[in-house]
């Protein structure tokens, strides 16, 4: 676990393309065709696109819409789905992102299993599970450098948190891992989740943020991300700034504070 003070501010100018659109299935109408050209892109470049999906609700309308006719074109068999963070629970358990994802979208279309990565959240040892999951990814990308998914999909808490990084949370200061276990002290539990460099590494970062309740916090994300004093330790969603693209897909509900 890397200090604090070795964790490195973003440095890169935060110039987030957000595109506001009326209400929650806009959201998903536009993120759809966001996948869609990013992974007829990346096959038609590199013979595979690589996805980490977001958990929570937010994105479950985005799969139910991929499982249908918007994903009825897509390169399953090029397609390679991980996750962005897990919850420590088996993946039969009610809060599973990958149940979320499995029932929502994976099952119903013709995805290779092997093609799916899933965090083994049943795992007693959280940081066993984080390690399990490192090792998949150094597998898959190689041991090298830092792995680029070309879309990764993230959702904001009201809190400001993203994926699995929470405020005031031990795993906003990991910058070497690529996965760890990450305790949620407002949850009283253990997640499993990418990290910094991870996520800031990604081709193209595609956040979906929808209702009022995001308004405040998406204010302050976007609207004061380059303050000096900006407290990564508060809102962790404003040190997402990957070498890529970053996309916020917001509704006007979400939107309803922003100034930019
Ligand atoms: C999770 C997600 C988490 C989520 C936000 C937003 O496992 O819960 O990774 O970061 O994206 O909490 O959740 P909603 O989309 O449900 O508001």
């Amino acid at each position: 676990m890397s200090s604090p003070e070795s964790v490195p501010k973003p440095s890169g100018a935060f110039h987030p393309q957000v595109r506001v659109v009326a209400d929650k299935d806009a959201i998903f109408s536009a993120a759809a065709a966001e996948w869609t050209v990013r992974a007829q892109a990346a096959v038609a470049a590199r013979g595979r696109f690589t996805v980490a999906l977001a958990g929570g609700s937010t994105p479950k309308g985005l799969y139910e819409l991929l499982a249908g006719s918007a994903g009825a074109s897509l390169p399953w068999a090029q397609t390679f789905v991980f996750f962005g963070d897990e919850r420590h629970v088996p993946p039969s358990h009610p809060d599973s992102n990958c149940r979320m994802a499995s029932e929502a979208l994976l099952s119903h279309v013709p995805i290779p299993p092997q093609n799916v990565f899933r965090v083994h959240a049943e795992e007693p040892d959280p940081h066993a599970a984080a390690d399990q999951y490192e090792a998949a990814l150094r597998q898959f990308f190689g041991e090298g450098s830092v792995p680029q998914f070309d879309l990764i999909l993230l959702g904001m808490g009201p809190d400001g948190h993203t994926a699995s990084l929470f405020p005031g949370s031990a795993g906003l200061h990991e910058n070497a891992r690529w996965v760890i276990a990450n305790w949620v002290e407002k949850f009283a539990t253990w997640r499993i989740t990418l990290t910094w460099p991870v996520l800031n590494q990604a081709a193209c970062v595609l956040f979906m943020a929808a209702g009022a309740d995001k308004a405040a916090m998406l204010h302050t994300v976007l609207d004061t991300a380059n303050d000096a004093d900006a407290p990564m330790e508060q809102y962790p969603s404003r040190y997402v700034r990957p070498t890529g693209e970053l996309i916020w897909m917001v509704d006007q509900a979400a939107a309803a504070q922003l100034t930019r």
